[in-house]
């Protein structure tokens, strides 16, 4: 397999056998982190880590992940550098190029991402878009392939506003690994049409199914993974929580919804996630709603059956498969 010279910005882009090869990758650097094993075979390589939105897991993996393997790392946060206000994203992109190895992306629309891709020079990698989060699938399909040892014919549910990042990239994943997804939600946050059908393509060749319904019961039956997001993503303006809290609270994974789903199932959650008041958010709206949680109880997040902390720890793992596979050059 040689992924060398390629960019990561969405699953669409991979091919099956591609996506279980970073994943097989995954869990051998994973194993070897736990070892003690250096992996450090990428001295005087640098990546550059652009962040247009906050992030606690992305950056951190990226970071840790660059360190451990030798490499330098520069953070270019939300303001600081000229990007989109005195300077295109394709000459940011020319520039970079010229100084690192490898540039990762966290922002806004996806077409951002590709074109700062098409004139680095360099794999650029989608730390998450509006549209795609594909590092954060390769973490997710490697906590659940940890857990039931698979991941042909394992139910993943997601619950919440399917139409977003998260919900596109699950379907994508699931659909190309042969999986079950069900976007159990209000019929206004299903994932586009467009999308559906693309993934529909995916899954006939890999014996996936792809179910979107508004029937929690039905929908969470007996799932192996039930899924779910904040219902206001970053970016998104500060009037919609309402709306949303009204519209999405009858998704809201509960006990309940874990026991409808079966004594086997796990909860995953990209996180950051409103199952609290232990937030400025999370404590604002539950002054205005009269609520105690949003997407998630607090009952479900911190049960047994949760592994979002599994989940969280295995962003680093991935991360650093995609470096090494797209960057090249590794001495296993
Ligand atoms: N899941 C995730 O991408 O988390 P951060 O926003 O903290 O990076
Ligand atoms: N949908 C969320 C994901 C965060 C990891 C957001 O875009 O804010």
């Amino acid at each position: 397999m040689d992924l060398k010279g390629r960019n990561f910005l969405t699953l669409k882009d991979f091919s099956k056998e591609e996506i279980l090869y970073l994943l097989d990758l995954s869990a051998k650097l994973k194993d070897k982190k736990k070892k003690g094993i250096p992996v450090d075979y990428y001295k005087g390589k640098n990546v550059a880590l652009i962040f247009e939105k906050d992030s606690t897991r992305t950056r951190c993996a990226f970071e840790v992940a660059a360190h451990d393997m030798g490499m330098g790392s520069t953070y270019l946060g939300p303001t600081g550098s000229q990007m989109g206000k005195k300077e295109s994203i394709e000459d940011t992109a020319r520039v970079l190029g010229r100084m690192y190895d490898g540039i990762e992306y966290r922002g806004f629309g996806q077409s951002i991402v590709e074109e700062l891709a098409q004139y680095a020079g360099v794999p650029v990698w989608n730390g998450l878009t509006n549209e795609f989060h594909p590092t954060q699938m390769l973490a997710d399909m490697l906590t659940i392939r940890e857990q039931f040892g698979r991941l042909e014919g394992i139910k993943l549910v997601y619950m919440g506003d399917a139409r977003y990042n998260m919900g596109n990239s699950l379907m994508v994943a699931c659909s190309k690994l042969g999986m079950h997804f069900v976007a159990c939600t209000t019929k206004d946050y299903f994932p586009s049409q467009e999308l559906v059908e693309q993934c529909k393509g995916y899954a006939a060749e890999s014996g996936a199914t792809i179910t979107l319904t508004e029937d929690v019961e039905s929908g969470t039956k007996d799932a192996d993974v039930i899924y779910t997001d904040v219902w206001v993503s970053m970016g998104e303006p500060d009037d919609v929580w309402e709306k949303r809290i009204r519209e999405l609270t009858p998704y809201k994974v509960t006990k309940k919804v874990m026991e409808n789903a079966g004594e086997q199932a796990i909860f995953l959650h990209c996180l950051p996630a409103f199952h609290d008041q232990k937030t400025t958010i999370g404590k604002q709206m539950g002054d205005r709603f009269g609520i105690e949680d949003m997407e998630v109880t607090d009952e479900v997040f911190e049960s047994v059956q949760s592994k979002v902390f599994d989940e969280a720890e295995n962003r680093m793992h991935t991360i650093k498969a995609v470096m090494i596979a797209t960057l090249g050059e590794f001495e296993e």
